[in-house]
């Protein structure tokens, strides 16, 4: 049976765990060579040999160091050829209020969230031009969409993920590069596992339950397989309703 995916070279950055880990796996199962690159080398490692070496690596990737991005491209393209698919998932929160937030804190979440996806976009560009194309998934946020309070620097590095996927997705067309934001609302991972704000704020959207892994994988599935292929610089929003009302 052929894979939505087959023949896609993809990195996830994010991989070792919660939903970049959903999409390894979903991605491998459907047929693509998938490159994890987080900082949780034990976790990333460990997933890349369950879903086999053939088909999964796991790289050591910090995605604010635009060294870190040159090394984990060109492992990739040594391993299974020139990058198709890039998952810009790596992320952190830091709930705070705005007067106690520390600056430093305030830019390692810029960092992480929003230069990471900068130089994510940048260093692959090359590798997907020499494919011919590609498709590239950053992940964004309800919080991308709309505030929440307490999550500043969250919620600037996301609408900021946002208005970015839309310059680049103009700037990377001529490529046959598509570039799209994912929006999830709650989903259940370890970022969201000790919020109370969180386990709130699905008792009052319309599907009144987080958002499984899977559930944001499915749609990251989409977005990197050609059945999107006339879809770019658009936000693809799966959160269970919060956004409707
Ligand atoms: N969980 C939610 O409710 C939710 C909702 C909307 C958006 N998101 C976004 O989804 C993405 C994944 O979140 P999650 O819920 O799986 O969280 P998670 O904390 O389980 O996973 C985040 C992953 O990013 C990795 N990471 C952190 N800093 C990194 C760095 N500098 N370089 C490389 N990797 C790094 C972590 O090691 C971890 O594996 C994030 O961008 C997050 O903002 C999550």
């Amino acid at each position: 049976m052929s894979g939505r995916v087959d023949g896609k070279v993809v990195v996830v950055t994010g991989g070792a765990r919660g939903l970049g880990a959903s999409c390894a796996r979903r991605l491998v199962a459907e047929g693509a060579k998938v490159v994890i690159g987080d900082v949780l080398a034990p976790e990333g490692a460990a997933l890349a040999e369950e879903l086999g070496a053939g088909s999964a690596l796991f790289v050591n990737l910090d995605v604010t160091s635009e060294a870190a991005w040159r090394a984990a491209v060109t492992r990739t393209e040594d391993a299974f050829g020139p990058v198709t698919g890039l998952v810009n998932n790596a992320g952190l929160v830091h709930r705070c209020p705005v007067e106690k937030l520390a600056e430093a804190d305030y830019r390692r979440v810029m960092d992480v969230n929003e230069v990471g996806v900068f130089l994510g976009m940048k260093t692959v560009l090359p590798s997907m031009r020499a494919a011919g194309g590609g498709s590239i998934v950053n992940m964004s946020s309800l919080g991308g969409l709309i505030a929440f309070p307490y999550i500043l620097g969250y919620t600037a590095s996301k609408w900021a993920v946002r208005g970015m996927t839309k310059a680049a997705a103009q700037e990377f067309a001529p490529d046959r590069v598509r570039v799209n934001s994912v929006h999830p609302g709650v989903v259940a991972t370890e970022m969201t596992a000790d919020s109370d704000r969180s386990h709130e704020m699905v008792t009052r959207q319309p599907i009144r339950r987080a958002a499984r892994p899977a559930e944001i994988a499915g749609m990251v599935l989409y977005l990197l397989s050609d059945e999107a292929s006339y879809s770019t610089g658009s936000e693809f929003v799966v959160d269970g309703g919060y956004s409707s009302q």
